[in-house]
């Protein structure tokens, strides 16, 4: 029988719910350059790097040409800043529902946990969430030559576990983050709208249904 040796999880929107920051701070941004992005748009910015977000939304607003590399690198800058301060606040509470329990759960099996988050933000988070000690690995998104949905920051986490894709899953929020997954021949958990998430090898709404022993079965019955 498969035996699931490792789990890599996406972090925003997967661990804690700093999408929704990541989605205020851009359009508060977006706003002040007079662009208007709603929840929809919002979706293809999940999984995204910080420098392609920005440049997305120039483009949907349709100024990508009006600014030059300084101001891009101010205004991400900008982003990041008020990013920075509506998560300095998060605590242990800011878990969202299942998450301990699931990461513990799996730690108790000696099944080893990787993070693959576009973030730069990612340690501070953990941190912040107190939950750091119980990461085997963290992949650091700045080496990366493509981000998702390119399967480069999963390959490298199956790597940093010392572990190879067959022995691990991988549970993310986003489209380029399923898409990411399933590139990497590493069988996908996908939380969220089953609508954005369909390329998914399992697809659950939210994180409280993430459940070790759910997901053990679904693994190991999976032909993969
Ligand atoms: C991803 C988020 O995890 O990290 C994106 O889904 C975000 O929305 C990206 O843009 C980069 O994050 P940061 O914290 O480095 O700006
Ligand atoms: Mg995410």
């Amino acid at each position: 029988m498969k035996k699931l040796k490792g789990i890599i999880f996406d972090l925003d929107g997967v661990i804690t719910d700093s999408a929704e920051y990541h989605y205020v701070a851009w359009k508060n941004l977006a706003n002040n350059l007079g662009i208007d992005i709603d929840r929809k748009f919002n979706e293809k910015l999940k999984g995204i790097s910080r420098e392609d977000s920005l440049e997305r939304i120039l483009e949907y607003g349709k100024v990508l040409n009006d600014y030059s590399d300084d101001e891009k690198s101010r205004l991400a800058e900008q982003k990041n800043e008020e990013y920075l301060k509506l998560i300095k606040q998060m605590t242990a509470d800011d878990l969202l529902p299942g998450i301990y329990n699931l990461l513990t759960d799996a730690k108790a099996k000696g099944i080893k946990l990787a993070l693959a988050s576009a973030s730069k933000n990612g340690p501070f988070i953990l941190e912040r969430l107190g939950i750091e000690k119980l990461f085997d690995t963290i992949v650091d998104p700045s080496i990366l030559s493509a981000g998702k949905p390119d399967p480069e920051i999963f390959i490298r986490a199956v790597q940093q576990l010392d572990l190879s894709p067959e022995e691990c899953i991988g549970i993310e929020d986003a489209e380029a983050g399923v898409k990411a997954i399933n590139a990497a021949n590493i069988f996908s958990i996908g939380v969220g709208s089953s609508d954005v998430l369909h390329e998914a090898n399992y697809c659950l709404t939210n994180t409280s249904k993430l459940k070790l022993d759910n997901i053990l079965e679904q693994f190991e019955s999976t032909m993969f």
